[in-house]
């Protein structure tokens, strides 16, 4: 194979603005070390994490809903979603699709060739289980916004399918997420489950994989988005933020009760959410795009007898249950637009603007 000794990359220099990701087109192309293989990415799909690790939004100091702005009030020792300072340059993005080239001399030769998708969660190998010993792909590593990028080879699965390459790399990080978050909350057939965020990459997923799961799914999402997401399943649409979301469930839904409520949105909504829980009912939550700090009433908590999850690493065999869901066409792609590498400032000036349904993703090929 012949690989060359350069390649363009999107590079992010420091934590801030936009201005801080800067385009190389001759960027050198990494060796894979032993247990890696080296891949060439065709697609790489966009995430809130980008944004959030670029700008600094994860350290403790912000308390603001994501804007993609630098924020004045990050704290140097905790900008990372691991609550560790990152060293730069540094090539974000999770999601890849693209072909195996090479392998380290540890690595399986036999995975040479083929299209892949990769796990995001880097993990200690022999201790896979072990939450304290994992790195996301493309923040406490270089990840895929490059023409080639290098991962272990544990954390890479062959797919067959006849989904595009862009289509591919919109479902690792929001899918493995989503599907985590309806796992630690036991979604099961009985359930009707609430969505918030279902236009983005992982309320999308969520109403799909709890639909696949065979719970009752309502979705909440801007009013303009919700003809694309008909098709996905969901039973009822509401509104981003319904004035009165108890009534607007009533009116919707009737008597019947929301058992989990699945946000990744947050902020304002929250208490609302919470009160809208049914006696026992679950909240699982894997983000808090429109603001992380919100306030609870212990009384409905405990009152209630409510159960909350966080969940953000997922076990290992999630990714390989979410290989399987593609190849058996049991999910959906929710490709919005791809843009090229070189016009990825655009792209993720789009991503934050949220006028999108689904996922946004680079191109390599483009
Ligand atoms: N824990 C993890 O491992 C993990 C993994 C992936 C993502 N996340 C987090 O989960 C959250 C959602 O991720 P995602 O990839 O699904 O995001 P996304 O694709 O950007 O979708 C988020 C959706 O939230 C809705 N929204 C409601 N209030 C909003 C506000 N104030 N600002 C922006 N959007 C708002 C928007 O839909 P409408 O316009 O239709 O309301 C938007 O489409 C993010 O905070 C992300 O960091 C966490």
């Amino acid at each position: 194979m012949n690989i060359p000794e350069t390649m363009a990359a999107m590079v992010l220099t420091g934590h801030g603005d936009i201005e801080k990701l800067v385009y190389h087109a001759d960027w050198p192309v990494p060796q894979p070390a032993d247990y890696e293989v080296l891949i060439e990415v065709s697609a790489c799909g966009m995430n809130n994490t980008d944004v959030n690790t670029r700008s600094g939004w994860y350290s403790k100091g912000v308390s603001d809903a994501t804007t993609g702005n630098a924020y004045d009030t990050v704290d140097s020792e905790d900008p990372s979603w691991g609550g560790q300072p990152l060293s730069f340059p540094r090539i974000q993005g999770a999601d890849i699709c693209g072909t195996v080239v090479a392998a380290g001399n540890r690595a399986d030769r036999s995975l040479i060739g083929k299209r892949v998708i990769a796990d995001c969660w880097l993990r200690d190998w022999n201790d896979p289980m072990n939450r304290d010993k994992t790195g996301y792909f493309g923040s406490e590593c270089n990840g895929g916004f490059a023409e080639y990028t290098t991962i272990d080879y544990r954390n890479v699965g062959p797919v067959k399918s006849t989904m595009t390459d862009a289509e591919l790399a919109t479902f690792s990080c929001s899918y493995t997420t989503a599907e985590g978050m309806l796992s630690r909350a036991g979604v099961n057939n009985e359930d009707t489950v609430l969505v918030t965020g279902a236009s983005g990459g992982v309320g999308s997923a969520l109403v799909q994989l709890a639909r696949r799961r065979g719970a009752t799914v309502i979705g909440m999402a801007a009013e303009e988005k919700h003809a694309r997401l008909e098709s996905l399943g969901a039973d009822v649409l509401l509104p981003r933020s319904p004035e009165n979301l108890s009534d607007a469930l009533q009116a919707a839904i009737g008597t019947r009760k929301i058992s989990v409520v699945a946000d990744i949105v947050g902020g304002d909504t929250f208490p609302a959410l919470i009160e809208c829980l049914q006696r026992g009912g679950r909240y699982t939550c894997s983000g808090a795009i429109a603001g992380p700090v919100a306030p609870l009433d212990l009384r409905t908590l405990y009152l209630n007898d409510l159960t909350f999850t966080g969940s953000t690493v997922v076990e290992p065999s999630i990714f390989k249950d979410l290989l399987a869901y593609i190849e058996s066409d049991e999910i959906k792609p929710l490709l919005a637009a791809t843009y090229p590498l070189s016009d990825f400032h655009q792209g993720q000036k789009d991503f934050i603007e949220k006028k999108h349904v689904g996922n946004i993703v680079v191109s390599m090929t483009e």
